[in-house]
């Protein structure tokens, strides 16, 4: 027999039967909530109860943040332009990148190849700071527009210490808010990307799933903020001053 062109070892289907990594889609259904799912969709196994607990608490952390986020700006404006809902979304979606939600792709990538060298993560955290700063780069998962404290961060790392998930990578995370914090004198909180990147990481995900985790805990507030824009609010929407101002040049002739 020729080999396949496509190969997966996610799902197997043929009629009347499903079965997502080796497990038939009924028994699923039966006994796992949408965050186990997630995890053994991504990872391949079910989870311990540990992971469980976890996979939960970092889906529900990203749900929303208001309206003023790229994401819904984004994805109110599409809808409100006289897109349909797939439309809006999808936009949202794209605007998810290194300063918005995807920061947790390059944050997990530093912590995951940082915390495998040798020695103490203050130690780590101060190389690390260093060399960024060299190279005039941000730290992905560090800083807020608005949160000097990030409490999506401060429940998810209460969760993971008192479930007995903080180990080195954890560790490190921390360290290096303590190290981008006495060394600029800025508030540099672990965000909630930089949070979901430590989980991940010490769950053993790799980091090229960084991304997927926001967008997976994102789109249902995405959808609830595309469904009111287009249940509740007038077509076609615009900035007006003050929003926005002109600075460009004055009125001028041609030749
Ligand atoms: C999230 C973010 C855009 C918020 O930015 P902000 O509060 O508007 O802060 P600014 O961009 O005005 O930066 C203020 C100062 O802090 C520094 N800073 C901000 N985030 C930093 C980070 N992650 N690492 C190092 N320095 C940082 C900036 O260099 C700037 O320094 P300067 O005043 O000497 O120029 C910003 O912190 C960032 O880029 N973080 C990394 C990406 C990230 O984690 N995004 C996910 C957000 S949930």
């Amino acid at each position: 027999m020729s080999e396949a062109a496509w190969k997966t070892a996610i799902t197997d289907v043929s009629g009347g039967q499903i079965r997502v990594r080796g497990y038939d889609i009924a028994d699923l259904m039966e006994h796992l909530s949408f965050a186990d799912a997630v995890y053994l969709i991504l990872k391949g196994e079910l989870p311990t109860n540990q992971q469980k607990r976890m996979m939960e608490a970092m889906l529900v952390s990203s749900l929303d943040h208001g309206p003023t986020p790229p994401s819904n700006l984004a994805a109110r404006t599409v809808m409100s332009g006289g897109n349909p809902l797939n439309a809006a979304v999808a936009a949202g979606v794209m605007t998810i990148g290194d300063s918005h939600g995807g920061a947790i792709e390059q944050c997990a990538r530093l912590l995951q190849e940082w915390a495998k060298k040798d020695g103490s993560p203050p130690d780590l955290a101060r190389q690390l700071v260093a060399e960024l700063k060299e190279k005039g780069k941000r730290m992905p998962g560090y800083g807020h527009r608005l949160h000097k404290r990030d409490p999506r961060t401060v429940k998810l790392l209460e969760i993971a210490e008192r479930i007995g998930y903080r180990g080195r990578i954890i560790e490190l995370a921390v360290a290096v808010q303590e190290e981008l914090e006495a060394s600029s004198g800025k508030d540099l909180p672990l965000n909630v990307d930089g949070a979901i990147a430590a989980i991940i990481s010490e769950m053993g995900f790799d980091w090229r799933l960084g991304k997927g985790f926001f967008i997976i805990s994102r789109v249902p507030g995405l959808v609830a903020h595309v469904h009111e824009e287009w249940t509740r609010e007038k077509p076609m929407r615009r900035l007006g001053p003050p929003e926005y101002q002109y600075d460009g040049p004055g009125p001028r002739e041609i030749g």
